[in-house]
């Protein structure tokens, strides 16, 4: 994710606490690494920067005391480079006659480091933010003008990322946006730029909303926007936003549990740009082909990841893995593993100690340790021997949401890989999820009544969408705290179905290849007086049966799957809002569980 901000005042100035405590309302956008570079009248750039938290690094290099006309701070969410002084931001060109910082995911990254090598750069890290700045550097060597140069780095650099940049002899910095959020404001005699609004609104609630192929370029009291693609001059004012700083830090949605569910789609395609251009992709699938057991090992959400993962990979490329709890991992293989066996532990804090636990019998008996994880640099991506970004960013609310769907995204892609089907395909993916959201809520919100005051209720799914099911109840108790079991469809008759009473809700979810063995579930329970809802594909055979349909597109059953788990992530948020609790920080749970 990181964060960016920058600010150009009049004259030079002590920026120091302005810039730390942008630092600080930026600091749930990444905490590997901070760096802060101020410009003075006489082009002088003072650089501080090193891995850890704001509030340490700022402390240890005094960045309190930094003085300048022009300054920028950058925080990291690591993904090229691993944490370290000379991976952070913000960057320097080769002469160290320009400044600049990213956040987001420059996907050619490796390649344009090796042609700024080739060029005769001054390269220091592996770092993407700094092909930022070199791809800038690039062009102003061939005479271009600073904003001319920054277009044709535009086009230079792939990926979704915001930046910024202040060249020493001029007194202005420059930032423009491709996929990721940028925000300007105008105060009096400064201009701030930076990732979000509410880093901005302690200073300014004058503010310019930047848009994908827009430069800025911020004098001390003046903006001007700039056409990437003509160059031309953008004519637009700044706006006044009213909006509470609470309000902004959520986006202007009232949790961060729904703005991480609308950020589903976005994360989605970062991953999938990010991962189409990653060298661990290609290690990774090797060791899969060849491996002579595959497991998939997690717990909770991760977990129920891994289940989808397993049922991809039969479906796709007809290969066995077996998805495990961690815990129960050594408990059932820890004597059978062994160095030709390959493990995708799946994690998004990369911290829980049942997975480490795992991993570390694991490691004791050779096995070759592969990774999932959202947070880079958590001890799980120093164990393994390939780690692969979620590309998330952070994810704020306790109940995961994006981390799910982009482990989801992320088994498949493997899946694809190991089979060798066409990649591209995927690359549908995003729109559909962005569909899905758009309708989904208000077919959830008409169910809702007849779910929302059930102390019990069951989520019940076959096949590909079985850890749909697994996942939908765990996110419906772990907010709504109503008991809610998810299970196969099929099991259910076995025993669960002595709780059918009147009205009791039970929620299936299928594709259409299983709508016969769904509908003969359906009927076991209704004739016994149940409620039942299905999520699945829009078919007459599922509204005649069911008293409720929430219709999902089918493009291909395992996008389905993914689609399939839209409702539910909202029907568990409106139903624990319904209950008035605090959907982001359900009682009892903690975002990540270091303990046994
Ligand atoms: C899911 O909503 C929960 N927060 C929880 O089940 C979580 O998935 C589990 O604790 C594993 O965490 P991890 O992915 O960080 O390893």
């Amino acid at each position: 994710m990181c964060g960016i901000f920058g600010i150009v005042s009049k004259r030079d100035k002590l920026l120091g606490p302005t810039l730390i405590d942008a630092g600080l309302r930026l600091s749930y956008r990444g905490y590997d690494s901070v760096g802060i570079a101020t410009i003075n009248e006489n082009g002088i750039i003072d650089l501080r920067k090193d891995a850890g938290k704001v509030t340490t690094v700022a402390e240890r290099f005094n960045f309190k005391e930094m003085i300048g006309k022009r300054g920028i701070l950058q925080l990291r969410w690591a993904t090229f480079g691993e944490p370290s002084m000379v991976n952070s931001q913000p960057h320097l060109d080769s002469e160290g006659l320009m400044v600049g910082a990213h956040n987001g995911n420059v996907v050619n990254n490796a390649e344009l480091r090796e042609e700024f090598i080739a060029e005769g750069m001054i390269v220091r890290s592996t770092n993407d933010g700094e092909s930022c700045v070199h791809a800038v550097e690039r062009f102003i060597r061939q005479g271009f003008s600073m904003i001319d140069a920054i277009r044709k780095a535009y086009d230079v650099l792939k990926g979704d990322y915001a930046f910024v940049i202040g060249k020493a002899d001029d007194d202005r910095l420059y930032a423009f946006k491709k996929g990721s959020g940028l925000v300007a404001g105008i105060g009096d005699e400064f201009t701030v730029v930076s990732s979000d609004l509410p880093s901005i609104l302690p200073l300014t609630r004058n503010i310019v909303f930047m848009n994908d192929g827009e430069i800025i370029e911020l004098s001390d009291q003046c903006f001007t926007i700039y056409s990437v693609s003509t160059g031309e001059v953008i004519d637009r004012s700044a706006e006044i936003v009213e909006e509470t700083m609470e309000v902004a830090q959520k986006g202007g949605f009232d949790h961060f549990m729904l703005k991480e569910i609308h950020e589903q789609p976005k994360v989605a395609e970062e991953l999938l740009h990010l991962w189409n251009n990653s060298p661990s992709i290609d290690v990774t699938v090797e060791a899969l082909k060849n491996a002579r057991n595959i497991y998939f090992v997690g717990c909770g959400t991760s977990f129920n990841a891994c289940v989808a993962g397993a049922v991809y990979f039969n479906r796709l490329s007809a290969k066995t893995t077996i998805p495990i709890a961690a815990p129960q991992f050594i408990a059932q293989y820890n004597r059978a593993i062994g160095p030709e066996d390959v493990g995708i532990f799946v994690s998004q804090s990369g911290e829980t100690k049942d997975v480490l636990n795992a991993v570390e019998i694991a490691r004791k008996q050779g096995m070759r340790i592969f990774s999932l994880v959202n947070v880079v640099g958590s001890t799980l991506t120093k164990l393994s021997e390939k780690w692969l970004p979620l590309v998330c960013g952070y994810e704020i609310s306790v109940p995961a949401t994006k981390t799910f769907t982009n482990q989801l995204v992320a088994f498949l892609y493997l899946a694809y890989k190991v089979a060798a089907k066409d990649i591209n395909e995927l690359n549908q993916l995003p729109d559909h999820m962005l569909k899905t959201i758009e309708e989904a809520e208000n077919q959830v919100r008409e169910i809702l009544t007849y779910v929302q005051d059930w102390n019990d209720l069951y989520c019940l799914g076959y096949g590909i969408t079985y850890p749909i099911a697994l996942e939908g109840a765990l996110k419906l108790k772990e907010i709504t705290y109503a008991h809610c079991e998810g299970m196969l469809s099929t099991e259910f008759k076995h025993g669960p179905l002595a709780a059918v009473t009147k009205d009791y809700p039970i929620i299936f979810s299928t594709i259409r290849e299983d709508i016969p063995l769904i509908i003969s579930g359906i009927n076991e329970v209704t004739c016994r007086g149940a409620r039942a809802i299905v999520i699945g594909p829009k078919d007459e055979r599922l509204e005649s049966n069911a008293h409720h349909t929430i219709r999902i597109a089918e493009p291909t059953p395992e996008f389905a799957s993914i689609l399939t788990i839209i409702p539910l992530q909202l029907l568990s948020y409106y139903m624990s809002v319904h209950r008035g609790f605090d959907p982001d920080f359900p009682r009892n749970l903690s975002k990540t569980l270091t303990v046994d």
